[in-house]
């Protein structure tokens, strides 16, 4: 499963894109906000720390104008793929980018079937927002292990890309139902690692070593 950072902060990312454990960045346009800085300028560096995939939205609502905005945001560098909202127009500027072989993430993805269209319309990435249909009392875990039978059964190569993670447990779930990536909030980065009784443990394991007086080096 690869892992993404959900996030427009430059120093986060370099810092976490350091373990080796980043695959690609999702940004979107509240991300982009938050930064407080130019959009380009922010997708340029972040596609410089990572080479993986890294999500730029559009934020026209026409299917022409988002195919304007998408041609332009794909030109920053070869890594950039092309974020579209799941609507029709939204359906219609990805199958465009499908034929000129630019790759789109199709996000804010709530139900199969809005899944399957994306697929239909050859979508690299899907993206469903597990927490936010979490939020209003759905199980948003149920939204992935749909697509992915669905997937499954016609061989779409469409990648499920597991959104709106809240916490590890999330993305423990989505990876046994096998979403293909999963974008977390840098928060989340950590909890994926830390556990209570590894420090535990380590913390008895070096007070037991320095016990010996011994030195490895
Ligand atoms: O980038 C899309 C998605 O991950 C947003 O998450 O936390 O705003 O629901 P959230």
């Amino acid at each position: 499963m690869q892992i993404f950072l959900d996030s427009t902060d430059t120093k986060v990312i370099a810092d976490l894109a350091s373990t080796g454990l980043v695959d690609g960045v999702t940004t979107n346009p509240t991300l982009i906000a938050k930064s407080g800085r130019p959009m380009l300028e922010v997708i340029a560096e972040i596609c410089d720390l990572v080479p993986g995939p890294i999500s730029a939205e559009v934020a026209a609502t026409t299917a022409d104008a988002m195919i304007a905005e998408g041609k332009k945001l794909a030109a920053i560098a070869p890594n950039v793929v092309v974020k579209i909202p799941l609507t029709r127009d939204g359906l219609i500027a990805c199958a465009a980018f499908a034929d000129e072989e630019i790759k789109t993430n199709v996000t804010l993805c709530f139900s199969a079937t809005q899944a399957l269209l994306a697929a239909k319309v050859g979508a690299t990435y899907i993206s469903p927002f597990i927490g936010r249909l979490d939020d209003y009392g759905f199980d948003g875990m149920d939204l992935i292990r749909d697509i992915r039978a669905i997937y499954d059964n016609y061989g779409y190569e469409t990648e499920i890309l597991a959104a709106s993670v809240r916490h590890a447990a999330h993305v423990k779930e989505a990876a046994i139902i096998g979403a293909d990536v999963v974008t977390i909030p840098p928060a989340v980065f950590a909890e994926l690692y830390k556990h209570p009784l590894t420090d535990k443990g380590l913390e008895q394991f070096l007070k037991d070593w320095a016990s010996t007086g011994q030195s490895i080096l």
